[in-house]
């Protein structure tokens, strides 16, 4: 994820702190897996793209979801345990057998926020407002592909569906209507199957324990999506199969192809080529959009942000027009939690 390695760090940044606040029990447990030699070793033992403790943290939750004697009751009722002793117990049992995170480390880390449906969402009403009224969405990285519908989520309302909650840090909002969206196609190294119950658990398992609330709104998903209409979902490297999905993008919209938190996961040399590959299709027909961390994405040449981030650790948002360079359109929370959107003028206004 980025160029100097020390897992003690990545273990005790991984946490934003915002989420730290949020997550008492998830913050004692990082720390506690900082101290740990093994929980050190098995984070040094992924992957080099995959070497984020949250891949860890899925591991053990994982195991406790599927009934390992020893995390299940820890993770069933956190609130029988003060953080730090769960956090105490649950290091003792990675020590004791650290084989149980070594198996689940051929995974990667998929979590699969809707909550970023409503940044997308944010950024689809603006681009509508600026004449991109139909597109096709590309959602690259698409891990479930639960972001391949950011018009069938309610914000901030709670009439009828699955609802996102997301706070406006400034006068932007959705009242406008999104860019209607044509195609729907994700692409992904390991895309999950909505439909296969190790993926869901998989899935379930990237998420915090301490926000049942989002495990909730994740079974609700997928009881909607099978009404939702058909995604193409494309398996293998973003860099080798967007000339694909681009192909598949009829002439009636514009293509948009979107990612959050998945460059990230890029090699630096991978970076530079994805950026470069864009923007050789943002030249003719399509718009990028991205909401990725800066310090993660330096061979994206991020734009230089023309606002501050309102909060830590949060996520820029990015937008590339046809034809233009990729401009700061503001920032959000890494789960979009809040959005503050600040993009430029628009042209010819
Ligand atoms: C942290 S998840 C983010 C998922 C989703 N974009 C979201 O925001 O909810 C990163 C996803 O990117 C995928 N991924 C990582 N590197 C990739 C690559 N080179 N090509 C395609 N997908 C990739 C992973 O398999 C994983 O599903």
């Amino acid at each position: 994820m980025s160029d100097a390695f020390d897992p003690a760090v990545y273990y005790r940044l991984s946490l934003s702190p915002e989420d730290r606040e949020r997550l008492p029990y998830y913050s004692a447990l990082v720390d506690a897996l900082a101290d740990s030699p093994v929980a050190c070793q098995l984070l040094g033992e992924a992957r080099p793209e995959q070497r984020n403790p949250m891949l860890v943290l899925a591991a053990l939750h994982y195991h406790a979801l599927t009934g390992d004697r020893e995390l299940a009751p820890l993770y069933a009722d956190l609130a029988k345990r003060t953080p730090a002793a769960f956090a105490s117990l649950v290091r003792t049992a990675l020590e004791r057998r650290p084989g149980l995170v070594r198996d689940e480390l051929h995974r990667s880390t998929q979590t699969n926020e809707p909550g970023r449906s409503a940044v997308l969402a944010t950024v689809l009403a603006e681009l509508n407002e600026r004449g991109i009224t139909d597109v096709h969405l590309i959602d690259v990285g698409t891990s479930m592909g639960l972001n391949l519908y950011p018009d069938f989520y309610r914000i901030n309302d709670d009439d009828d569906g699955v609802v996102l909650t997301t706070e406006y840090l400034d006068s932007s909002g959705t009242s406008s209507p999104l860019a209607r969206i044509h195609q729907r196609i994700g692409i992904d190294l390991h895309p999950l199957d909505p439909a296969s119950a190790d993926d869901v658990l998989w899935l379930k398992a990237c998420l915090w324990p301490e926000q049942p609330e989002r495990a909730a709104r994740l079974d609700e998903v997928l009881v909607q999506m099978v009404h939702w209409p058909p995604a193409t979902r494309l398996r293998g490297s973003a860099l080798e199969r967007i000339d694909e999905a681009l192909d598949l993008c009829t002439s009636d919209a514009r293509p948009v192809i979107f990612h959050s938190w998945v460059a990230a996961y890029f090699s630096p040399d991978e970076q530079v080529r994805w950026r470069e590959k864009i923007m050789n299709h943002v030249r003719s027909r399509a718009l990028w959009i991205y909401l990725e961390h800066p310090w993660a994405v330096k061979g994206l040449q991020p734009p230089a942000p023309s606002t501050k981030p309102p909060r830590v650790g949060a996520t820029q948002i990015v937008v590339c027009e046809v034809g233009v360079d990729p401009a700061h359109w503001g920032w959000a929370h890494p789960h979009g939690r809040w959005v503050s959107l600040s993009p430029p003028p628009r042209r010819g206004v």
